[in-house]
């Protein structure tokens, strides 16, 4: 088995495997975050062709995973860990290592040494529900980054700002992505300074797509359902989260 970087050619076959878990990954994310130069997605293969993937963030201070896959028929003989192993060794040294997880791979990644932060919940909205919101046209992404979730790098905040809509609270500073994306609608991240305005800007930002659209949300608000509970993993120092400030988190780290 060898590691390689993946290149366009392989997203294809990464989305289909994507679309098996449900995930809803298109060729454009691949793209996408390959074009920010801090994310990386690895695939593992033999002479058969490819075995599984990982991608990893590199927010400077903080390395961050998703994707964590293998193929099915290749699973629970050590290829998930050494992807792991791989990804985390191309992250370098960092403060820490975190991923979100959902409940039934927690156990694989307490397995290789995560500790467990918090539970999350990745709802789908339910619509009905009334918020507010802006456009200013300027967002302070690396202010909010650093204090609201402890990252140094808003490159990857600058590509899902410059794919989809940008909204701001009516009151303070904050800002909501919103991707209207036919595959997987998603709003994420939301952030504001003001409690008030930033549960009402997340509502706006939902509004944005209606019914259906999905979001990873520090804890369950009115008007949404639960598809799946998430927790937050790390290796080092225990990530921060500004749970006064954070409505949403970025969907696309999930997986
Ligand atoms: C999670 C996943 C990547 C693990 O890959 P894998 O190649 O099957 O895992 P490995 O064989 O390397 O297992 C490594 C260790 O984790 C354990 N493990 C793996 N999957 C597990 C699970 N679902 N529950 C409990 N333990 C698990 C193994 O027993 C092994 O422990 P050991 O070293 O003590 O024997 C794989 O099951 C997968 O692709 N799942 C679907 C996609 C997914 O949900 N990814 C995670 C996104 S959050």
């Amino acid at each position: 088995m060898r590691f390689r970087e993946a290149v366009l050619e392989d997203f294809p076959l990464l989305v289909e495997l994507t679309e098996r878990e449900g995930w809803n990954y298109t060729e454009a994310d691949f793209v996408n975050l390959k074009n920010t130069g801090c994310a990386h997605t690895l695939v593992a293969e033999d002479v058969g062709g490819i075995l599984g993937m990982i991608t990893v963030i590199d927010y400077d201070n903080m390395g961050w995973i998703s994707n964590v896959l293998v193929k099915r028929s290749k699973r629970g003989s050590g290829i998930g860990k050494r992807l792991l192993a791989e990804g985390i060794g191309i992250l370098g040294r960092k403060e820490t290592v975190s991923l979100f997880a959902y409940e039934r791979s927690k156990k694989f990644y307490q397995s290789e040494g995560f500790r467990l932060d918090r539970a999350l919940h990745f709802v789908r909205y339910k619509g009905y529900m009334s918020g507010a919101a802006t456009r200013r046209g300027s967002y302070d992404f690396l202010r909010f980054q650093k204090e609201c979730f402890g990252y140094n790098c808003p490159k990857i905040l600058n590509m899902l700002a410059s794919i989809g809509t940008v909204l701001s609270p009516v009151e303070g500073e904050g800002f909501a992505i919103v991707r209207a994306d036919p595959k997987e609608p998603c709003v994420g991240p939301v952030v504001a300074d003001d409690p008030v305005a930033g549960k009402s800007l997340l509502y706006a930002a939902f509004n944005q797509i209606g019914a259906g659209c999905r979001a990873v949300l520090p804890r369950m608000v009115e008007g949404t359902d639960e598809v799946e509970r998430v927790s937050r993993l790390y290796l080092g120092e225990r990530p921060i989260l500004d749970e006064g400030r954070v409505f949403a988190f970025s969907g696309l780290e999930l997986g």
